[in-house]
C-alpha cells in the first residue's frame, strides 16, 4: 500500500487548514451475526470531523460506540459504507493492507491502557515507531521527546506495573502520538482512571487537540471531555441522534438522555438516571446527590441543552 508511505501522511498534515475534513464516513453500518437475531450494532451513521476538532460521542451502553469506533480506526470491517481518512479509502483496503494504514494514519487509545508489560514506558513507545520503519536513535530520541512532552521524562525506564493507571494513559496517548497520524481515536480514555488521573488525561487530549492541532475523536460517558469537546454526538441503537435534552445523574454524574430515562421525583424536581443502580442509591440517601450539580440537575425545566450539540444533519 504505497499510497500510506509516512511522507505522504506529514505533508497532508502540515498542510491541513482548520476546514479540513480529515475524516469522512459515510453509510455506516455493522451488523453482527445473521440468521434469526442479527445485531444492527451500527445502523447507517455518517461522520465528518474536521483538522484540529475534538468530537466526542456519546451514548447508552451497546449503543455502538466501540463498533463505530473500531470501523472508523480499520479495526473492525464495516458491513457497509466507507471511511475516509486524510482522503484515503480504508474500506477499500485489503486486509494486508490495513495494519500499515492503521500504523500511520490512526492513532488508538484504549480504556484498558493495552502496554506491553515487559516493555518500559519508553521501549512501548519505541516500538510503535519501529513498526512503522522508524529505527535506532532516531526512534528512541523521538519516544523520549513524546514522553517527556506528556510529563513523563523522570519514568521513561519503568514498567507498566510500576506505573499509575494515569501515567500508563499518557504512555499510551504518547505511543498513539508517535507516527504523527493524522487522528486519535480514543475509546472510554477515563474510564479506569480515578477522578484526579481521568482530569489529567482529559486535560492532555484538550491540549493535544488545542496545540497540536490534532483531530481526536474520543467515546466516553464523562461529562469533563464534554466540557472540552467541539461537538458531542448521540449514537443510540447505532445511529446518530439529534439531543434534545440532557441531564446529568445526580448519583454518578453522568450525562444522561432525558426522554426515556429513568427518573425519580424528588422536593419539587425530576431528577434522571442512567440505570437502577443509580435511582435506587439516590431514593435511599437523596440528600447525599441534590446539590452537588445544581447547574446541570435537571427538573422544573432546568434540563440542560447542551448548545454545543449538533445534530449530525448540521455537520453537512
Ligand atoms: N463481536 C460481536 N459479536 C456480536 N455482537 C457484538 C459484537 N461486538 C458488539 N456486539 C453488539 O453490538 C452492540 C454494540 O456494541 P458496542 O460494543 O459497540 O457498544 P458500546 O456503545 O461501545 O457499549 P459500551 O458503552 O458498553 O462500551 C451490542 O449490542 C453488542 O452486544
Ligand atoms: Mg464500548
Amino acid at each position: 500500500m504505497t499510497q500510506v508511505a509516512s511522507a505522504e501522511v506529514h505533508d497532508g498534515r502540515d498542510e491541513a487548514k482548520s476546514d479540513e475534513i480529515v475524516l469522512d464516513a459515510s453509510g455506516l453500518a455493522k451488523v453482527f451475526g445473521n440468521g434469526s437475531s442479527p445485531v444492527r450494532a451500527v445502523d447507517g451513521v455518517d461522520l465528518r470531523v474536521r483538522h484540529g476538532e475534538l468530537l466526542l460521542i456519546m451514548g447508552p451502553s451497546g449503543s455502538g460506540k466501540t463498533s463505530l469506533l473500531t470501523m472508523i480506526g480499520g479495526l473492525l470491517r464495516p458491513t457497509s459504507g466507507v471511511v475516509r481518512i486524510g482522503g484515503h479509502d480504508i474500506t477499500s483496503m485489503k486486509e494486508s493492507e490495513l495494519p500499515e494504514m492503521r500504523r500511520h494514519l490512526v492513532g488508538f487509545v484504549f480504556q484498558t491502557f493495552n502496554l506491553l508489560e515487559s516493555l518500559s514506558a519508553l521501549e512501548n513507545v519505541e516500538i510503535a515507531l519501529n513498526l512503522a520503519g522508524v529505527r535506532g536513535r532516531q526512534a528512541r530520541d523521538k519516544a523520549r521527546r513524546l514522553l517527556t512532552d506528556l510529563g513523563l521524562g523522570t519514568r521513561l525506564d519503568f514498567k507498566p506495573r510500576s506505573l499509575s493507571g494515569g501515567e500508563k494513559q499518557r504512555v499510551s496517548i504518547a505511543r498513539a502520538l508517535a507516527n504523527d497520524p493524522q487522528i486519535l481515536l480514543a475509546d472510554e480514555p477515563t474510564a479506569n482512571l480515578d477522578s484526579k488521573h481521568g482530569h489529567d488525561v482529559v486535560v492532555l487530549l484538550r491540549d493535544i487537540v488545542r496545540k497540536q492541532k490534532r483531530s481526536v475523536v474520543i467515546v466516553s460517558h464523562d461529562h469533563r471531555i464534554r466540557e472540552v469537546a467541539d461537538r458531542v454526538l448521540w449514537l443510540e441503537d447505532g445511529r446518530i441522534k439529534d439531543i434534545g435534552k440532557l441531564a446529568r445523574d445526580p448519583v454518578c454524574m453522568m450525562i444522561v438522555e432525558e426522554t426515556g430515562s429513568l427518573t425519580y421525583a424528588y422536593d419539587g424536581r425530576t431528577y434522571h438516571f442512567c440505570a437502577q443502580g443509580c435511582r435506587r442509591e439516590f431514593i435511599h440517601t437523596p440528600h447525599m446527590f441534590v446539590g452537588r450539580n445544581s447547574s446541570e440537575a435537571s427538573g422544573k425545566g432546568a434540563s440542560a441543552r447542551l448548545d454545543e450539540v449538533e445534530s449530525q444533519d448540521s455537520d453537512d
